[in-house]
Parts: structure tokens; C-alpha cells; sequence
């Protein structure tokens, strides 16, 4: 068996005896990958001390980034860099020269350093520039008290490289301190050991004791608070909100220890969330210690924390066991989905755990509709080569990813399955794997020693979904599928049908309009249900997209959806109703709103809609009159 990341402690025969004596040598082994330059069988970075000034008149961040390394007797360390303007460079202490390469719009460009092959630290001086993607900086205006500026930072999948030169590459595992200058009046928190009032002076100091990989360093920067949920549990807010969300959140530490029942301790000490301002680009991002969220989780029933269920679970899958490259996304994601569902059955019940399966089995039918074209993207191992990363990694990961290990838990049993599961996760704890190792992982560790036929191969190479796919079904859904053809049949609404029905039912309900419906049976909804004006994220977004394609535009829900578009940057939901008015013909009207809006969007939405709608900001053409 092959991990290509395990630490290969090597000890000089000739030195038996003086082992003690001696540290031994500890090598790593890389596979190669498509999305980044650093060349780390070279040299590797180890250790990352960042010591920068968050400048919101200039909005750059300058200082600089120095790394311990692994030099294997090597004349040039390679990092990454985009957009970053680099000022000089160290070697242990002494100026050093450096060169960057050609520029790649996806990768940016290789940062050659030169050194001697006995240097142990490096030392970049560096500022970033206004083509920073992965920072967005916020005006008063678009957080949620608006009174004080707002910054944060989003490093998945390839955007750390814009904000940090490092080798970023999730092969890459490097712990980190930091020393963040910040205006007086701010909060800074980052992936790491966070302060839980503000400093006075705006000096923060961070320590990250584990290593982590590059894509999960981050860092928030606006006028915030903290509440504690438990010891080891909390949440970070703007003043407005943080009530809210300590209320929406309240059961984070009972995830926490469902999570720990089944695959084992939690790694990071500290489970915290932090809201962002409505422009963040997901529904969250699990860097570790301080999970990043969106506000528009804070339903104010606590029916959208899944998401924060499927963040935590990030912190065994993802944080703990890594993805070798982002080829290999979907043994991030899949795992992640699965365990979301584990974590949220324990808490709530199969009922509502396989309802949120079959929402992903319905996005699973939706997207391998969109990819038709393109059969290959929807295998879980995926090629992005000369790719953006960002644009190959579809939702096939996620909710391909979970059918194929529900369908695997159901053909060994559950119990078997999760101690495979455990071991998983403890055996390979802080390493990266490749899809190969997992398969490899498999074999031996689960199917030979059960004596079990599975069609492993098929599940990950091949488009599609495998015939032995897992039946999922759910009562709850089906009564309202039930619901909507009785509507449908008399034109009338029968509210006594739809008393108590959670978020899922509603979603599941309305997602399932026929493409007959009218918009007078639309407006008829509306008028008993009010979708048009539910506070309810997930609720409104499905009703505006099926408003969008089945051309309802009653109650105003035109200016309901514009007004969306303009708050929310979640890529997910902007994606979906972007989308929506391409399928429903209704190109110049997208580009009108998507005109006014994209100036609101982190660059990771941005770049999807540009994708979507064809649009570029020079190009006249691509406009409308
Ligand atoms: N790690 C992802 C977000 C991500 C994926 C960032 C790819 C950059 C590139 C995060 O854990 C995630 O999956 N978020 C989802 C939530 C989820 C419940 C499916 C989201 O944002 O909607
Ligand atoms: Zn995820």
C-alpha cells in the first residue's frame, strides 16, 4: 500500500547506537498535481510566521510570511503567488534573489526563491494588491450593523496564493502563528487560537498548533463579539446578530458530541463559528477551530444547521484526512455529506436525516442533468487539469460522494462500516490522501477482509449513477408530493394538509412544481403560503427559481428576487436563479440585475456567474441596451 504522505523516519544505519543522539531525518514524498507550482520533493515549508497590518483606507494587507523549511540539499524553494506584489526575499536572514514565472490565470505565478542547500528558514516581505481573490473587502454599508468596515478571507480551493506567497497545495501541512495589526476599533479572528474580546491596541496574536493545509488559513476582520455556546463551543458575530446566532447555533455542542461518538475525538479543541456579512460566497467553510458561515443559516428555527453539522464534520474529513488534490474533492466532500447526515440523524432522527439525503439526490439527478454534455465530470475522480479548480468541483462530490458510501454502509452494515469509518479517520490523521490510497484503504481494510464484491471502480471512474445505488425514500416526502398533485388536481390550497411541515417538506414541495404549472396556481400559493416573503433562506430561494422559470411575477416577487441578488453572495443560491433565467430564456434580464449586482459579490461568485452568463466587464456586446 502507497501513502504517499507518511512520514518515512530514516536513521542512519551507521548511526544504530547514536540514534538518541540524532534527530532523525523525516522525509515526505508528494504525488504531483496540477494546481500548484511549488515543487516540494525539493523544498517544503513547515512552519508559517505571518506578521501583517490590515490597512482598510489602502484595503492591501502588507508585512510579510516567513517559513521554516524542509530543504532536501536544494539550490531554489518554488511557492505560489497571484496577484501579490512581492517586495524581497530572505534567506535565514540575509537578502536573497528571486524571480516570479509566467503568469497563469488560474495559477498565477511560480515565486522562485534562491537558496543555499543547508537554508533553513525563508522570509518574503510582500503586500497584496487590488486583484486579490481571496479577500473581500466590505463598506459599513454591507455588514449587518453597518457601522464599521468588514474583511475576510476564503482560501479554498486556490486563492490562499492571493492573500499569503505558500506553497498551496493541500499536500502541504504547515502550522502558523500570526501577528495581525488591525484598526483599534476591530476584531481580528483567524483559523487558529482566537481572542474572544477585542484588544484595545488592534494587535492580534494567533497560533495554530496543528498543521493544517494552506486552502484552510484564514482570517476575519470586523467589529465583533463572541458568545460561548459551551466550553469548547461558540459563536463570533456583528453586535446586531449575535443574539440570533447564539440562539440558531445553541445545539452546536450536542453535534460536537455526536460527531465524537462516532469517528473519535475532535482534533482542534475549540469549535467556533463566526457569521459573515451576507456577501460571503458559501453556506460555510470549515477552516479549522473557526468555521465560517453565512447569515443566511439564521432561519430563527434552527432548520438550516445542517450546514453547520456538515462544517464540523469537515474537521475529520477535510481538516484532519485531506484531499491529496483537489482531483480527489469528493474525499473532502462525500465524507463530509455522510457524516452531516450521521450527525444530524443522531441529533433529530432518520426522518429528517433522509429527507436531507433525498434533497441531495435530487440535486444529484439536476446536476448530471447540466453536465450531459460533459458525462466525465460527473465521475468522483476528476481530472481538472488546465483547469480552474473551483469551476470543475460541481456538487457530483458531495452528493455522488454520499450515495456511494451510503450505498457501501448498506451493503456491509452500519456497524462494521463505522468502525472502517474510525479507523479511517485515526490511521490516516493529519496526512493527504488520493483517491487511490482510499480504494487501496478499502480493499484491506474492508471489503477482503469481509469477503466483499463491490463495484468500487465503477462508482468512482465512471459517469453516472451505479445501478446498486442505495433507495432512499422518505414518507414526509412523499405525502407532499401528495400534497402538490391534490393542489394541482381542485386549484385549491388545503392548509390543514401542510400544518407543522418543516423547511425540507417545504423545499421539497415547492421544488417539485410540475412544468405545467401556471403562475395563476403560483399566485394562489403565494396568496396562502407568502413564499415570496419567506425569511426562510432556503424556502425564498426555491420559490424564486421556480417564480423565475415558470414566469410568476406576482406580489412583487421580482423585486424580492432583485433585492437577493443584491444581499446574498451565497454561490450556491446565486448560482441556482442565475441559472434559472437561462433555462427560462431570460439571458438580458440576468444580465441586467447580475449588471448591478456583481460589484457585491466575493470573486468566487463573481467568477462562476462571469462563466454562467457569459459575461465579461469589458465586453459591450455581452450587454444589454
Ligand atoms: N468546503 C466547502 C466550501 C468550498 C467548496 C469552498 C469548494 C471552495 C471550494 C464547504 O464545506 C461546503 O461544502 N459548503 C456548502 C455547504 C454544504 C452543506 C453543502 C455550501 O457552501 O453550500
Ligand atoms: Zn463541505
Amino acid at each position: 500500500m502507497k501513502y504517499p504522505l507518511i512520514f518515512l523516519f530514516a536513521i542512519a544505519l551507521s548511526c544504530f547506537n547514536c540514534a538518541s543522539e540524532k534527530e532523525p531525518i523525516e522525509t515526505k514524498t508528494f504525488v504531483e498535481e496540477p494546481h500548484s507550482f511549488a515543487i516540494p520533493n525539493k523544498a517544503y515549508i513547515n512552519h508559517l510566521d505571518l506578521d501583517i497590518e490590515v490597512d482598510f483606507d489602502t484595503q492591501t494587507l502588507k508585512g510579510s510570511a516567513s517559513y521554516d523549511i524542509t530543504n532536501n540539499n536544494v539550490s531554489e524553494i518554488v511557492l505560489d503567488s497571484k496577484f501579490l506584489n512581492i517586495k524581497s526575499v530572505e534567506a535565514d536572514g540575509k537578502e536573497t534573489s528571486f524571480r516570479l514565472g509566467d503568469f497563469d490565470e488560474f495559477l498565477g505565478q511560480a515565486l522562485h526563491i534562491d537558496i543555499k542547500n543547508d537554508t533553513k528558514t525563508i522570509k518574503v516581505f510582500y503586500e497584496t494588491t487590488e486583484r486579490t481573490e481571496a479577500l473581500q473587502w466590505l463598506d459599513p454599508q454591507q455588514t449587518a450593523d453597518k457601522t464599521h468596515p468588514f474583511l475576510f478571507t476564503q482560501g479554498q480551493a486556490i486563492l490562499t496564493r492571493t492573500w499569503i506567497p505558500i506553497q498551496d497545495s493541500p499536500q502541504i501541512r504547515i502550522t502558523y502563528n500570526a501577528n495581525v495589526k488591525v484598526p483599534n476599533e476591530l476584531m481580528a479572528v483567524m483559523s487558529a487560537e482566537n481572542p474572544k474580546e477585542k484588544n484595545p491596541e488592534g494587535s492580534y496574536h494567533f497560533q495554530m498548533k496543528q498543521p493544517i493545509s494552506p486552502y484552510l488559513i484564514a482570517l476575519s476582520v470586523g467589529n465583533l463579539e463572541y458568545r460561548a455556546i459551551s466550553n469548547r463551543t461558540g459563536v463570533y458575530a456583528e453586535t446586531s446578530m449575535i443574539d440570533k446566532v447564539q440562539n440558531e447555533f445553541s445545539e452546536m455542542d450536542n453535534m460536537l458530541k455526536a460527531a465524537e461518538a462516532l469517528y473519535g475525538t475532535y482534533a482542534w479543541e475549540q469549535f467556533d463559528v463566526i457569521v459573515l456579512p451576507p456577501s460571503f460566497p458559501f453556506g460555510g467553510m470549515e477552516n479549522p477551530r473557526l468555521t465560517f458561515a453565512t447569515p443566511t443559516l439564521i432561519a430563527g428555527d434552527k432548520s438550516l444547521t445542517s450546514v453547520i453539522a456538515h462544517e464540523l464534520a469537515h474537521s475529520w474529513s477535510g481538516n484532519l484526512v485531506t484531499n491529496s488534490t483537489w482531483n480527489d474533492f469528493w474525499l473532502n466532500e462525500g465524507f463530509t455529506v455522510y457524516f452531516e447526515i450521521r450527525i444530524m440523524e443522531a441529533l433529530y432522527g432518520k426522518e429528517r436525516a433522509d429527507m436531507l439525503a433525498l434533497i441531495g439526490r435530487q440535486d444529484l439527478e439536476d446536476e448530471i442533468e447540466d453536465l450531459k454534455d460533459t458525462p466525465e465530470s460527473t465521475q468522483l475522480k476528476l481530472d481538472l487539469k488546465n483547469e480552474n479548480p473551483d469551476d470543475g468541483m460541481n456538487s457530483i462530490a458531495y452528493d455522488k460522494g454520499y450515495l456511494f458510501l451510503r450505498t457501501l454502509e448498506e451493503t456491509v452494515g452500519r456497524d462494521k462500516f463505522d468502525v472502517f469509518l474510525k479507523s479511517y479517520f485515526t490511521t490516516n490523521a493529519f496526512t493527504t490522501l488520493t483517491t487511490e490510497d482510499f480504494v487501496n484503504y478499502l480493499n484491506t481494510k474492508l471489503l477482503e477482509p469481509n469477503n466483499l464484491k463491490f463495484n468500487t471502480g465503477e462508482w468512482i471512474y465512471k459517469p453516472g449513477i451505479p445501478s446498486n445505488a442505495a433507495v432512499i425514500t422518505s414518507d414526509k416526502f412523499d405525502n407532499a408530493e401528495r400534497t402538490l398533485e391534490q393542489f394541482l388536481k381542485l386549484n385549491e390550497v388545503d392548509t390543514a394538509l401542510t400544518n407543522n411541515w418543516t423547511t425540507q417538506e417545504w423545499v421539497h414541495f415547492i421544488r417539485n412544481f410540475p412544468e405545467t404549472i401556471t403562475p395563476e396556481q403560483m399566485a394562489l400559493l403565494d396568496n396562502a403560503f407568502d413564499f415570496t416573503n419567506s425569511g426562510n433562506s432556503h424556502i425564498a430561494m426555491v420559490w424564486f427559481e421556480q417564480s423565475i422559470i415558470h414566469d410568476y411575477r406576482g406580489n412583487d416577487v421580482d423585486k424580492n428576487i432583485a433585492s437577493f441578488l443584491t444581499q446574498v453572495g451565497r454561490r450556491w443560491y446565486v448560482e441556482t436563479l442565475f441559472k434559472a433565467y437561462k433555462k427560462a430564456d431570460k439571458v438580458e434580464e440576468a444580465l441586467s440585475i447580475y449588471k448591478e449586482t456583481r460589484g457585491n459579490y466575493h470573486s468566487v461568485t463573481a467568477s462562476t456567474i462571469d462563466l454562467l452568463l457569459n459575461y465579461t466587464s469589458e465586453d459591450t456586446t455581452s450587454q444589454v441596451e
